[in-house]
């Protein structure tokens, strides 16, 4: 429409204005999505938070990922057009529980998921993604017990991708993948048979999901777990006629863009994180207007996050 062109194009004038470079995850309204510079996953989003020559980082997706890139680029300016934007995966470990735990095991590796907050990021040796969480694993020696959080889910695919047996796994939960439940794909495979199949690890299906293909009920080349990056690649190389995609349904508006030969149907079309569309094409405009929601992490807790943050970055490069 009309007026999301104008919007766009203010939006666009203001960044360079500002030497801003606009960053969007892939669960983010369909409008941001598209006048963002770049738009990914988080590990993605990172790098290119890593490595910008642009003065400022307006970023459009949550508070962790803000602060991620700020912990990154410190030097910077990074900018959340709303401050409230959580996550309730990263509210599910606070800095001082992780703390309780390592006590309980002293010697073990922390890995935390990058959706935590700075302060549990400090008390983390290496951080992953839901793109890179076997490497990170498969990267620490086999004697070493591993403490994973805060997500379930994904410790329990990366348990069971890497057959590591000396892990320990947070109980956190993302509530959007969650309610992602085993018998919603139940209904929607039996709907759209011939459907292929693509899962975010943080997921609550996840198990059910590969467990089917185990028993031989759904076939290995049709179904895989993915980040939310990995789907956007797959998406773009399938020939399937049908997609079932189990994640935040913000997704499917990057999938359909890189495929317009394939149906995507959302697992659950419930599934959508209220924190991702606080970030409104109103509050993008308002932010490079003003430059609210500067993100500050203090010095000692963001060179501590750092180490983490920049150990994962490494692996895979
Ligand atoms: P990825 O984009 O890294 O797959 O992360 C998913 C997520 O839950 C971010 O909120
Ligand atoms: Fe957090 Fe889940 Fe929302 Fe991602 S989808 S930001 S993990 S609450």
């Amino acid at each position: 429409p009309a007026q999301y062109e104008e919007w766009a194009a203010e939006v666009r004038r203001l960044a360079d204005e500002r030497g801003a470079v606009v960053l969007a995850h892939n669960y983010q309204v369909p409008e941001i999505q598209d006048v963002a510079h770049h738009t990914g996953d988080s590990l993605y989003l990172s790098r290119v938070a890593a490595q910008t020559d642009a003065r400022e980082i307006v970023f459009c997706g949550v508070h962790f990922m803000a602060e991620t890139a700020k912990i990154l680029s410190p030097s910077k300016t990074v900018l959340l057009p709303d401050l409230d934007a959580g996550c309730s995966l990263a509210d599910s470990i606070t800095a001082e529980q992780l703390r309780e735990w390592k006590a309980e095991h002293p010697g073990a590796v922390v890995v935390s998921y990058v959706n935590t907050t700075a302060a549990v990021k400090a008390e983390t040796d290496i951080c992953c993604t839901s793109s890179n969480a076997a490497d990170v694993v498969r990267s620490i020696p086999e004697d070493r017990e591993i403490l994973f959080c805060p997500d379930q889910f994904l410790g329990a695919h990366v348990k069971r991708v890497t057959g590591r047996e000396n892990i320990r796994i947070w109980a956190g939960e993302c509530h959007v993948h969650a309610g992602i439940s085993p018998s919603d794909v139940r209904s929607q495979i039996a709907a759209h048979p011939d459907a292929e199949i693509l899962v975010h690890p943080e997921c609550g299906c996840t198990t059910s999901v590969l467990d089917l293909v185990s028993n031989g009920d759904l076939p290995a080349d049709r179904t895989r777990v993915l980040s939310t990056g990995g789907m956007a690649e797959a998406a773009a190389a399938t020939t399937a006629k049908q997609v079932l995609v189990a994640t935040e349904v913000g997704i499917l508006h990057q999938l359909r863009a890189l495929n317009s030969g394939t149906q995507f149907i959302p697992m659950n079309d419930r599934a959508a994180c209220r924190y991702m569309k606080m970030i409104t094409p109103a509050k993008l405009l308002r932010t490079l207007q003003t430059g609210y929601g500067a993100i500050e992490v203090p010095d000692e807790t963001a060179a501590k996050a750092r180490r983490a943050v920049e150990a994962m970055i490494a692996i895979g490069e």
